[in-house]
């Protein structure tokens, strides 16, 4: 049996393989933020497609954190119940589930329409890789959010998830802090690394502090920014080391800060040479080295040799796979049954394209034949 089908564990959870669909955000959600009957769909398809862990997709935990009309809310106890529904789905088939807890800081630009401005860590003027307006998060505002962290993961248990991953990656309010770029503040939040990563480290414990000692609390973590004078790799392997001593109990290696369009953030194209594939293993494999926790490695992982090489090599100890399961959801239960298979997914982003014209989540190359 391939070392991608083994038995792993994070924590005291146990998970049939090695493969996890990385957060996806789809879409699906009606406007009030509930779970709807297409995502119960989506999620029982992923299940029953084999893979091991499935992490939702961005859910916010926090009005203020808003990025989309729809996308799912983990800030209200009312939206339990709808919760349950999903992670009852992924258990049917065998799968486990983790909630993504998602604040977007200066990107969440739904809060627009509520005549507010989103908040982050410093406002920085002419800044050439984001233009939006935003203003600057107080510290009372930033107790409200990490509170509001630990109320949204006591919610995933309580609805059935097995374990949360707190976004911390592609430029959103956590990238936003740990970035020298973006985070700018004279306080406890700004400066040093570790100050930087306060508030990584202060919602961990909120989070431990609402869900007990035995739940998987994961994060995915942004470790260079996409540009000169961001986060850099080596600054990113230190954080990575921090998060793991905190106590978060496995962490996927990301990007951070976004730089150009598509080239330098989280979901590159033209993934159709190997040296083009597993854009981000370098850095897994780098963090991988003095790691204490698993390791998930994500973006651009195409072919099953070469995955199986990086968990053989110790690069890795989980594959997270987002755009190949968007086309192909039963692509796991494939590869059980002839690893030579590749992913039709031909990594063209459309997906993600209609997503932001309001269309839900589908593989546009695909479903048009
Ligand atoms: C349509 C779409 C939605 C995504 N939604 C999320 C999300 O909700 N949270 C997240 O952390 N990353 C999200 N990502 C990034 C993926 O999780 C993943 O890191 C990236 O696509 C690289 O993996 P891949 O090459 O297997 O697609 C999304 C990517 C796509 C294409």
């Amino acid at each position: 049996m391939s070392i991608l089908f083994e038995t792993v564990q994070i924590k005291n959870l146990t998970l049939r393989n090695r493969f996890i669909r990385s957060a996806t955000y789809d879409g699906m959600s009606d406007l009030t933020g509930r779970v709807t009957e297409s995502q119960l769909k989506l999620v029982s398809d992923l299940a029953e497609g084999g893979v091991g862990l499935i992490i939702s997709g961005i859910m916010y935990v926090h009005p203020s954190g808003q990025i989309s009309s729809f996308m799912n809310s983990i800030a209200d106890d009312k939206l339990i119940p709808g919760l349950r529904k999903l992670s009852e789905k992924a258990h049917e088939h065998g799968a486990k589930i983790a909630v993504q807890l998602y604040h977007g800081g200066r990107e969440a630009r739904f809060v627009k329409t509520r005549k507010q401005l989103p908040i982050a860590p410093s406002v920085i003027a002419d800044d050439p890789y984001y233009k939006g307006s935003y203003r600057e998060i107080t510290e009372g505002e930033i107790e409200e959010i990490l509170d509001a962290f630990g109320q949204a993961a006591r919610r995933a248990l309580e609805a059935g998830f097995d374990a949360v991953q707190v976004h911390g990656a592609h430029g959103y309010l956590f990238s936003q802090f740990l970035s020298p770029f973006t985070n700018r503040r004279s306080d406890r939040w700004g400066g040093s690394l570790s100050n930087r990563l306060r508030l990584h480290r202060e919602t961990y414990r909120k989070i431990r502090s609402t869900v007990g000692a035995d739940y998987p609390v994961l994060i995915k973590l942004g470790a260079e920014d996409g540009f000169a004078g961001g986060l850099t790799l080596t600054e990113g392997i230190q954080a990575s080391q921090l998060l793991a001593e905190t106590g978060y109990d496995a962490i996927e290696i990301s990007s951070g800060v976004r730089g150009e369009k598509y080239d330098g953030t989280e979901y590159k194209t033209k993934i159709n040479k190997p040296s083009r594939e597993g854009y981000f293993r370098l850095w897994a494999r780098e963090i991988k080295k003095s790691a204490i926790v698993p390791v998930i490695a994500v973006g651009g992982l195409k072919t099953f040799t070469m995955m199986e090489d990086m968990i053989r090599k110790r690069e890795a100890d989980f594959i997270a796979l987002c755009r190949p399961l968007i086309s192909e959801p039963d692509l796991i239960r494939k590869w059980e049954r002839d690893p030579k298979k590749k992913p039709r997914c031909v990594y063209c982003n459309k997906c993600l394209e209609e997503l932001h014209y309001g269309i839900p989540l589908h593989c546009v190359t695909f479903s048009k034949k």
